[in-house]
């Protein structure tokens, strides 16, 4: 009998602010309008973070409906992972940590991620190779974003895309093959490092009354290059993840695809074939939450009833860096879910 250790995905959980932006809002603010922005991204309304609701609040709130889920204790965790380029704190200390302290959580393993929107995919590459090496039993991986606090209210190219929220997951060590992760792979090319950046505060622009008057603490984006790269890249990554793993398209009950744009998760849907069932959408209520779109998007199929237990999700994203990943992952709760 073989003694290796399998990564699985027990349980999900998210937390949404309840202060709802819609478009027609947006409209009293910069020059768009509900039609451009519906027509263009597919976004009707997004979710804004009160002063109170940080990062690591709500990244602690969506962990503890994960971690209840798991049918675990907060104690039983031994790794914290946040996925979030939005942290509480810029340099120190990480939102992770933060957040363990939230659930009580004292000496245990806690750090972030920086990988825009591919963090929450990221972090489950990480939580996988963890379990597998036997390092580690019960992974909390969240994506939490306030994305609200580096967006420009001025700039109508990007003030209309982005949300805030967060979503946790519980990653858990088995020795059941049949209910583990099948495949993650994850990506970067830096070389497109200026598609998506925040220029301060940081060791290049360090903050400054000079850096603020030039706005640079806030996103900026090469929407049009990011979109084509965005289509081009996930097509070729999902296409591979099903071919390495021999599945196709079809077998794949729930594809969660980074909920950026409308379009281009229609124009990768459409380049797999898949029918309207099988492609999750949140896009339009809660826009583009960086890493916490995924775990979001899963929390909604697994609350209305959608996701059930050993059905596969191919994850994919992509996002500042650039950074891109995908993921085979069975939703596997210990009992009924
Ligand atoms: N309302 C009305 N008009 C607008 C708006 C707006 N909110 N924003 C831009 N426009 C105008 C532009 O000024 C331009 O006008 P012009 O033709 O007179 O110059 C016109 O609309 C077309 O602008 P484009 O930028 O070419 O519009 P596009 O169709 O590319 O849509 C968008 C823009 C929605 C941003 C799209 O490019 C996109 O979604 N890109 C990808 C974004 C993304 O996925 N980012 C990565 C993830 S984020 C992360 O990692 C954190």
């Amino acid at each position: 009998m073989s003694n290796r250790v399998y990564a699985v995905f027990r349980s999900i959980g998210a937390y949404v602010p309840s202060k709802v932006l819609t478009n027609q809002d947006l409209e009293q603010m910069v020059d768009t309008s509900d039609e451009w922005i519906t027509k263009r991204t597919g976004i009707k309304e997004r979710r804004i973070a009160n002063k109170d609701e940080s990062t690591s609040y709500m990244g602690s709130e969506a962990a503890k409906i994960a971690i209840k889920r798991a049918n675990i204790e907060p104690k039983d965790i031994d790794l914290v992972v946040c996925a979030t380029v939005t942290p509480d704190y810029f340099n120190m200390p990480s939102t992770a940590c933060l957040i363990s302290q939230k659930l009580g959580i004292s000496n245990v393993q806690a750090f972030d991620i920086s990988a825009a929107c591919s963090g929450f995919v990221y972090a489950l590459s990480v939580a996988k190779a963890f379990i597998e090496s036997g390092m580690k039993k019960n992974i909390l991986i969240i994506g939490a974003e306030k994305f609200s606090s580096i967006v420009d209210w001025s700039d109508r190219g990007t003030c209309i895309l982005f949300g805030d929220g967060a979503g946790a997951a519980v990653i858990s060590a088995t020795e059941n093959k049949d209910e583990a992760i099948i495949d993650v792979k994850a990506s970067a090319d830096g070389n497109y490092w200026d598609f998506l950046i925040t220029p301060s505060p940081g060791s290049v622009n360090p903050a400054s009354k000079e850096a603020i008057e030039q706005g640079l603490q806030f996103v900026k984006m090469k929407g049009n290059e990011t979109f084509k790269l965005a289509v081009k890249t996930l097509t070729k990554d999902v296409k591979e993840i099903l071919e390495e793993n021999n599945l196709e398209a079809k077998d794949i009950p729930h594809f969660v695809p980074h909920q950026a744009n409308y379009r281009i998760i229609n124009a990768v849907g459409n380049a797999l074939n898949m029918t309207k069932e099988q492609v999750v959408l949140t896009i339009h209520k809660y826009g583009n939450t960086s890493a916490a779109s995924i775990p979001m998007a899963i929390n909604d199929i697994y609350e209305s009833g959608r996701l059930k237990k050993g059905e596969i999700m191919l994850l994919d994203t992509f996002g500042g860096g650039l950074t891109w990943a995908s993921a085979l992952v069975p939703f596997s709760p210990k009992d009924n879910g």
